[in-house]
């Protein structure tokens, strides 16, 4: 069901799970691309004059109040870019959010305090998760979806809280999973995904799935260590999961067998440590000096993966190529941002990180196809996994 399915909304409360988990400097936003991706369907519930209450998380709190993950900034900045006043609730289903949920006029809305900061969001007994999503869903007359960085997550205001009121997907839900699907099911070939970031380990599912399904892997980032010394190779001080040197190994054979081209970067940034100002050399990548870490992907590499990014008609990317944070090791990241830029298929970034890099380094979001809200919710999405707070929708639905 879409908000359409919902009826007339006017004077209904309406609680709203966003994805409104942006990075921080202290109180400052550094990143407000997921504010500004929930604005549209937040906007058409108050133009319908709903009763909105957003529910939402930041970070990752212990499931009690905790100051330096309070979504009081979200709020402030969300009124900005709607430009009219947003109320916010100092708890999350307490008696603050149930005087706001009774007192909010049409047209109105209110950030409820970060959900996370109940340990009844998070619970893994669904008994203790239900007894919260309860809670929640008394504040409101019904439910929409709209936070698609979330739906991998089985929790009460993702999951549960949809059995408990008539629910519907947001917009934004709805065209994250259009795009998504046009790569899942029959993307235009080549179909070409690009991972970075620093550990295999959180790649395994969607590696493994992708093997049967793209036509070529880039691979950059941190986990490349992982693959070299699957190769062979000794990386110095680089970051290496040893444990999952095997697994990367099986990776490249099985690359090899099934006819995937599995690239990997032929030469490499490194320096003697991790910080910005540290002296960076460009190594071989079979050769990388045994005090050094490689930092980023090469200029070579990155040429090579820029031209097959610019030839492909689909791409997804996920996960920085180096550390894009100091700019003597950001250029690979640069360079495949560029790339997708430039490709004339459909060019997906996913991931609230990779979200942040490109806007960091100085690209806007309407130079790509699409740029995914999800990282884990994404991944898991590509590798075909079920994803709860997709799930519970259609079945109650
Ligand atoms: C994200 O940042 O990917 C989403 O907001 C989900 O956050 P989580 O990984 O803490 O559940």
């Amino acid at each position: 069901k879409t908000l359409h399915d919902l009826g007339d909304l006017r004077g209904r409360r309406v609680l709203v799970r966003s994805d409104l988990n942006v990075p921080l400097d202290g109180s400052t936003i550094t990143d407000d691309g997921r504010i500004r991706a929930s604005l549209p369907t937040l906007q058409t519930l108050l133009d319908a004059g709903a009763r909105v209450l957003v529910t939402a998380h930041l970070g990752r709190p212990k499931g009690e109040p905790d100051p330096a993950h309070s979504l009081r900034p979200v709020a402030d900045r969300l009124s900005e870019l709607l430009g009219r006043p947003v109320g916010f609730a100092a708890d999350t289903v307490g008696r603050e959010a149930q005087r706001a949920s009774a007192e909010l006029s049409d047209g109105e809305l209110v950030v409820l305090e970060n959900v996370r900061f109940n340990a009844g969001e998070t619970s893994k007994d669904d008994a203790v998760r239900g007894a919260f999503a309860d809670e929640l869903a008394a504040l409101a007359d019904l439910f929409v979806s709209d936070g698609f960085g979330v739906v991998h997550r089985k929790q009460a205001s993702v999951y549960d809280v949809a059995s408990r009121l008539p629910a519907a997907v947001g917009g934004l839900v709805q065209t994250e999973v259009e795009v998504l699907q046009r790569l899942t099911s029959t993307p235009e070939r080549p179909y070409v995904v690009v991972l970075g970031g620093s550990k295999v380990s959180d790649k395994l599912g969607v590696i493994d799935h992708l093997l049967d399904k793209a036509d070529t892997l880039l691979i950059g980032g941190g986990m490349v260590f992982t693959f070299l010394a699957a190769q062979g190779h000794d990386v110095g001080s680089s970051l290496l999961e040893t444990d999952q040197v095997d697994i990367a190994r099986g990776y490249l054979d099985r690359a090899a067998a099934q006819g995937v081209e599995l690239v990997l970067p032929t030469d490499i940034v490194v320096a003697p440590a991790f910080a910005a100002d540290a002296p960076a050399t460009v190594v071989d990548a079979g050769s990388i000096p045994s005090d050094q870490m490689g930092l980023d992907i090469g200029p070579d590499s990155a040429a090579r993966f820029a031209q097959i990014i610019t030839s492909a008609r689909t791409v997804f990317w996920n996960g920085p190529m180096g550390v894009f944070e100091f700019p003597a090791f950001a250029d690979g990241t640069r360079a495949v941002a560029d790339a997708l830029t430039r490709t004339d298929g459909l060019s997906v970034v996913g991931g609230g990180d990779s979200a942040a890099a490109v806007r960091a380094l100085g690209f806007t979001d309407d130079q790509f196809g699409h740029i995914s809200t999800g990282g884990g919710a994404s991944l898991e999405y590509l590798e075909g996994a079920t994803l709860p707070g997709l799930s519970i929708l259609e079945d109650v639905s």
